[in-house]
C-alpha cells in the first residue's frame, strides 16, 4: 500500500490550504493534481476546459493519478474536485475527505481576501446553482470512496492537520 495522503473533496473547501499547512508544519512534500496537469500542459485548467473541454481535462487526471500510482510515495497529494473519480484512485494511498455543507464552502469562497479570482479560475463553479447541483450530485459518493472523513466546518486549521497527521498516513 502506497504512503500518500490523497486529499479529496468539494471546490473551494480548502484542500490546497490544508497541504501546504499540514507540509510546512510536518516537513513533507505536497503536491496538487491540478499543478501538476498544469505544469504538464503548460496550460490553466480553466484554458483546458475552454479550449479542449471538460473530457480532455478528465483524460489529464487520468494520466495524472497513473503517473503518482507509478512514482509519487510519502507525499500529501491534494486533488481537484472531480479527481476522486480516477479508476485507481484506491491505490494511490489513504483517501481523506474533507467534509462541509454547501453553503459553509460557498460562504468560505466568497467572503474570501480573493474571492473573484477563487471564483473565476473554477469552471464548475461560474455558477453557484449549477455547484451545488455538483455537490449534491458528487455528496454521497465521496463519502463512499474515502478512508477517513474529516468534517472541516468551522473547525481550526490547526486541528484539521493534527486530525490528518494523527493517522499516519504518510
Ligand atoms: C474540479 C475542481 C477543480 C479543478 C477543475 C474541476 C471539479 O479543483 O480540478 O476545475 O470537477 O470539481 P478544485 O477542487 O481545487 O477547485
Amino acid at each position: 500500500m502506497k504512503k500518500n495522503i490523497i486529499l479529496i473533496g468539494f471546490m473551494g473547501i480548502g484542500k490546497g490550504t490544508t497541504a501546504r499547512a499540514y507540509a510546512e508544519k510536518y516537513h513533507c512534500f505536497n503536491i496538487d493534481t491540478d499543478d501538476l496537469i498544469e505544469s504538464k500542459t503548460n496550460k490553466r485548467v480553466k484554458e483546458i476546459f475552454e479550449e479542449e473541454g471538460e473530457k480532455k481535462f478528465r483524460k489529464l487526471e487520468e494520466e495524472c493519478a497513473k503517473w503518482i500510482e507509478s512514482s509519487v510515495n510519502h507525499t500529501f497529494i491534494s486533488c481537484g474536485g472531480g479527481f476522486y473519480n480516477v479508476k485507481n484512485l484506491k491505490k494511490l494511498g489513504t483517501v481523506i475527505l474533507l467534509d462541509a455543507s454547501y453553503d459553509w464552502i460557498y460562504n468560505r469562497l466568497s467572503t474570501a481576501d480573493n474571492a473573484k479570482a477563487k471564483l473565476k479560475k473554477r469552471p464548475l463553479f461560474s455558477e453557484p446553482k449549477k455547484a451545488k447541483k455538483l455537490y449534491k450530485e458528487r455528496e454521497k459518493a465521496y463519502k463512499k470512496i474515502a478512508d477517513v472523513i474529516i468534517d472541516v466546518e468551522n473547525k481550526d486549521i490547526k486541528n484539521i492537520i493534527k486530525e490528518i497527521h494523527k493517522g499516519s498516513y504518510i
